[in-house]
C-alpha cells in the first residue's frame, strides 16, 4: 500500500504538468478546461482575493490544490506554467515575473493597458526563453475561424478594406460597474473591449494598424448616479446584468469612477494599405460583432456572430442591395457549451500543447501587442480631438 502511495506521489511531481492560476475567479474559470488530471495535467496552484473564489478552486480542482491570496505564492509552488487573469492593470506585474521564472504564461487580453507594458513582457520573455501565450480566444471562435478561411482562399479576392461594428447591449453592467470604466485600470473600452476586434481585424486584413484616428464620449452611462456605498454588491442580480433594465438609463450601481468611453469610432491605415473602421457602442439593445470585408473581388460579412450564424460572401455585381449573400458558409460545427462559441476549449488546448511543446499558435504575442498598440494610440487620439497618430512598432531594445 506505501509502495502504491509513493509511486502516486512521484507521479504526481515529476510526471504531472503544473499549471498555477493567478485571479483564479471570473475569466479564470477558463483553465478548467486545462485541467485533466487523466492526461497528467493538473492546475495546482490558485491565487484570488476571493475567499468564496478560493473555496470553489477546490472544488474545481482537487482539495490538494494551493490557494492563496499571494500570487507570488503560486509562482514559488513549482508550477510548469501559469494562467494570469487578474484584471488588466495587473498583467505586466504579474506577466514579467512568472517569465522571469521561465515559465510558460497564458496571459489574456489585453496584454497589458500600455504600449510599453506590453514591450517589457515581449522582451521579458525573449530573455528568459520563456513561453508566452495571449488569451486572444476570439481567433479560435469557429465563425471567425472560417472568414480567415474563406479570405485566405481568394473568396473576395485581396482584401481592401474591413469594418467592424460592435453592438454592446450589456455595457452598462460588465463595463461601467467596476474597473473597466476607470482609465487608471483599463485605459479605455477601446483598447479594453477592442482589443479582440483590433486583432481580429488585423489577422483578417493580414496586418497591422500604421496608422489611426478616433472619435469617442461617454455618451449615456456619464450622468447616471455612482455607487457610493461600497456594501452594494456590483454583482447584485436584482441589479446586474438583468434584461428587463432598459432603456440603459435604467440601471444602477456604477462604478464611483467612470471616464471612459462608451462610444468609440477608429479609423485605421494598416501597413499593407487596408484600410479599416472600428465602431463601438456600449448602449446597443442587442448584442453582435458585425465584421464586413470588402476586397477587389467581393464582399464577405457575418451575420451574428454565434457558432451557428452564417457568412454571406457577394461576388456577383448586381447594382441593387441583396440581404442574402450569393453564397453562404458556416463554421465547422464546436462544442458551443465551452464558452465563446467552443474557442475556450481549443485556446486551452493550445496553450498546453505550446506551453509543453512550444511550436507556432494561431494567436501570438506580437500580434496582441499590435492591437494594444493600436487601442492606445486611438484611445491618445481621440482624447486630443481626434488627432491621427502612429503607431510605433515593437520596442525590443528597452
Ligand atoms: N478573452 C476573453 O474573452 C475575456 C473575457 C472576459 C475577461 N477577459 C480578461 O480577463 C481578465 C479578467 O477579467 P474578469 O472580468 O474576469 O475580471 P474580474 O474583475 O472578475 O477579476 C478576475 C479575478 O481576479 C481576481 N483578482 C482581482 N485582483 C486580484 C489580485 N490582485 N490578485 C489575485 N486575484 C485578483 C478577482 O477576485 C476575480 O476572481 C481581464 O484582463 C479581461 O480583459 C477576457
Amino acid at each position: 500500500m506505501r509502495i502504491l502511495q509513493r509511486i502516486s506521489l512521484v507521479r504526481y511531481y515529476y510526471m504531472t504538468f503544473k499549471i498555477g492560476v493567478i485571479g483564479a475567479g471570473g475569466r479564470g474559470t477558463l483553465a478548467k478546461h486545462a485541467h485533466r488530471p487523466d492526461d497528467g495535467i493538473r492546475v495546482t496552484a490558485c491565487c484570488d482575493l476571493d475567499p468564496v473564489i478560493l473555496d470553489q478552486c477546490r472544488d474545481w480542482y482537487g482539495q490538494e490544490v494551493l490557494t492563496t491570496r499571494d500570487w507570488r505564492e503560486v509562482l514559488a509552488a513549482g508550477v510548469d506554467a501559469v494562467v494570469i487573469a487578474t484584471p488588466d492593470w495587473l498583467h505586466e506585474e504579474h506577466a514579467v515575473a512568472a517569465l522571469e521564472q521561465g515559465l510558460a504564461v497564458y496571459l489574456e487580453k489585453p496584454m497589458a493597458i500600455t504600449i510599453a507594458g506590453c514591450d517589457r513582457i515581449l522582451r521579458t520573455a525573449k530573455q528568459h526563453q520563456a513561453r508566452l501565450f495571449v488569451g486572444h480566444n476570439m481567433r479560435y471562435m469557429t465563425i471567425i475561424r472560417k472568414m480567415k478561411q474563406l479570405i485566405d482562399a481568394g473568396a473576395i479576392g485581396k482584401v481592401k478594406t474591413i469594418w467592424c461594428r460592435h453592438f454592446i447591449s450589456y455595457g452598462g453592467d460588465a463595463y461601467f460597474r467596476d474597473w473597466h470604466a476607470d482609465r487608471e485600470c483599463s485605459t479605455g473600452l477601446l483598447l479594453q473591449k477592442g482589443a479582440h476586434d483590433l486583432d481580429v481585424m488585423h489577422w483578417l486584413a493580414d496586418s497591422y494598424s500604421r496608422r489611426v484616428t478616433a472619435f469617442g464620449s461617454l455618451a449615456v452611462y456619464g450622468d447616471l448616479p455612482r455607487r457610493t456605498d461600497p456594501a452594494i454588491d456590483k454583482k447584485d442580480t436584482s441589479t446586474w446584468w438583468n434584461q428587463a433594465h432598459w432603456p440603459p438609463k435604467a440601471l444602477t450601481g456604477f462604478n464611483p469612477v467612470m471616464d471612459v468611453e462608451d462610444q468609440n469610432l477608429m479609423l485605421m491605415q494598416m501597413e499593407n494599405g487596408v484600410l479599416g473602421a472600428y465602431l463601438q457602442c456600449h448602449f446597443a439593445p442587442d448584442c453582435c460583432r458585425n465584421y464586413t470585408v470588402i476586397g477587389d473581388a467581393g464582399r464577405l460579412e457575418n451575420i451574428g456572430d454565434g457558432p451557428d450564424d452564417p457568412i454571406f460572401v457577394w461576388n456577383k455585381r448586381q447594382d441593387g442591395y441583396r440581404t442574402v449573400g450569393d453564397a453562404v458558409f458556416r463554421g465547422d460545427p464546436v462544442d458551443a457549451s465551452s464558452g465563446h462559441g467552443g474557442a475556450d476549449a481549443v485556446i486551452m488546448r493550445e496553450f498546453v500543447e505550446f506551453a509543453r511543446h512550444g511550436g507556432p499558435t494561431t494567436a501570438t504575442p506580437e500580434a496582441a501587442r499590435m492591437s494594444v498598440a493600436a487601442g492606445c494610440q486611438a484611445t491618445a487620439s481621440l482624447r486630443a480631438g481626434g488627432v491621427p497618430l502612429e503607431v510605433p512598432a515593437i520596442d525590443w531594445e528597452g
